[in-house]
């Protein structure tokens, strides 16, 4: 029997239980060039807030009584095509469920970018991680953060770059990338044990627990020159302070909002816009299925990093697929150090 999370009904602000539903159903028999996977581990993302509105979005919002997506990571059970083996693990993007048949054939590979690469199959080399870091800092979270350090944000070992949602899943390796790279690395969380992870464990210079001292106060008293480099997880307060810290022709990786992904009205933009202008600001978006070319190169790069151990990593992981709810609910109350998963 195959156990499944529905969303039931569309949130009006921040989701609750009533949203979501668990559904038992039938595993569907295998068909010809189809694999069957045992998930043993499910992602619960910020990004899915967004879907669970019927809003028009670069990613097709879910549909309702049908199964919440995102990634997961699993063991094939069955296969029906000659490229899968039983035993090897997969990462796919089947969501909340305990088992999930795929044709391979009409999935994107690694490589392949855009809109239509989100669908994305990936095999898993066991010898790099285990499977869950596949859905964590070797899967979409951990890519986010190298493309937007490396690519979108260009830091410089000269840089001081400033990180927001810091001991997460993308800005823990965000900032971890930014201090391979030489450069001086600040960043903010939610809590005082986050705060000391940072700066005792992830290597950053410094940080500051935002509900204990406004942004703004603390960038002025940990980088008096300003900073160059803002990857914003967080917008809000963050990306104002940050604006108004930044230093001549510095970079803002826009990669998440996650203070108004519960909102209703849409908040107000930054004040301060105009430091934008004074300081030839360079504000650049990140959509990471548009750098799906560069899972090589990231594997390659911080594949070895993560095995020395020259850069950690944390998961925070629920047990049970009863559980997905509360472990997606607990993004947005900072209930997690790193990567959020739920282990099946
Ligand atoms: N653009 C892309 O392609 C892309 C890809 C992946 C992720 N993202 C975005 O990147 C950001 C981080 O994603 P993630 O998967 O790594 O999640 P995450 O950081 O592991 O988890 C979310 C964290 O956000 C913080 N948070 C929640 N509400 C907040 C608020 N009101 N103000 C400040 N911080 C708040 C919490 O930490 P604290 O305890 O520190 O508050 C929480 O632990 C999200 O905005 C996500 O949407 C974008």
């Amino acid at each position: 029997m195959n156990l499944e999370v529905h969303l039931v009904l569309r949130p009006l602000g921040t989701p609750t239980h009533d949203n979501f539903g668990l559904v038992e159903s039938k595993v569907p028999g295998l068909q010809v060039g189809e694999i069957l996977v045992e998930n043993e581990y499910i992602s619960v993302d910020p990004y899915l807030r967004g879907q669970m509105d019927d809003i028009d979005s670069y990613i097709e919002p879910f549909a309702l009584d049908k199964v919440m997506g995102g990634d997961a990571v699993g063991r094939v059970i069955a296969s029906d095509h000659p490229e899968y083996s039983v035993g090897e693990y997969v990462a796919h993007m089947l969501g909340w469920r305990k088992y999930a048949v795929i044709r391979p054939d009409d999935w994107a590979k690694p490589g392949e970018v855009g809109e239509e690469a989100i669908n994305l199959l990936r095999k898993v080399d066991p010898e790099l991680a285990p499977a869950s870091a596949f859905i964590g800092v070797l899967g979409m979270p951990g890519l986010t953060a190298y493309a937007g350090i490396l690519y979108v944000g260009a830091v410089k070992p000269t840089d001081v770059v400033f990180v927001s949602g810091a001991a997460g899943a993308v800005g823990s390796l965000a900032g971890q990338i930014a201090k391979q790279r030489g450069a001086m690395v600040i960043g903010s969380a939610g809590s005082d044990e986050k705060v000391r992870l940072l700066t005792h464990e992830f290597g950053f210079d410094s940080a500051f627990n935002y509900k204990n001292e406004a942004p703004a106060d603390a960038i002025a008293r940990l980088a008096p020159e300003g900073i160059d480099v803002y990857f914003d997880n967080v917008g809000g307060d963050h990306l104002e302070a940050a604006l108004a810290a930044m230093r001549r022709f510095g970079r803002v990786v826009c990669c998440g909002y996650i203070s108004s992904y519960n909102e209703s009205e849409t908040p107000p933009g930054p004040r301060n816009f105009w430091n934008v202008l004074d300081q030839e600001v360079t504000i650049r978006g990140i959509l990471v299925p548009n750098h799906y070319d560069k899972w090589d190169a990231f594997y390659r790069e911080v594949g070895p990093w993560i095995r020395d151990g020259r850069v950690q990593y944390r998961e925070t992981v629920f047990e049970g697929l009863e559980n997905a709810v509360d472990a997606f609910l607990g993004l947005f109350t900072g209930a997690n150090i790193g990567k959020m998963l739920v282990k099946i």
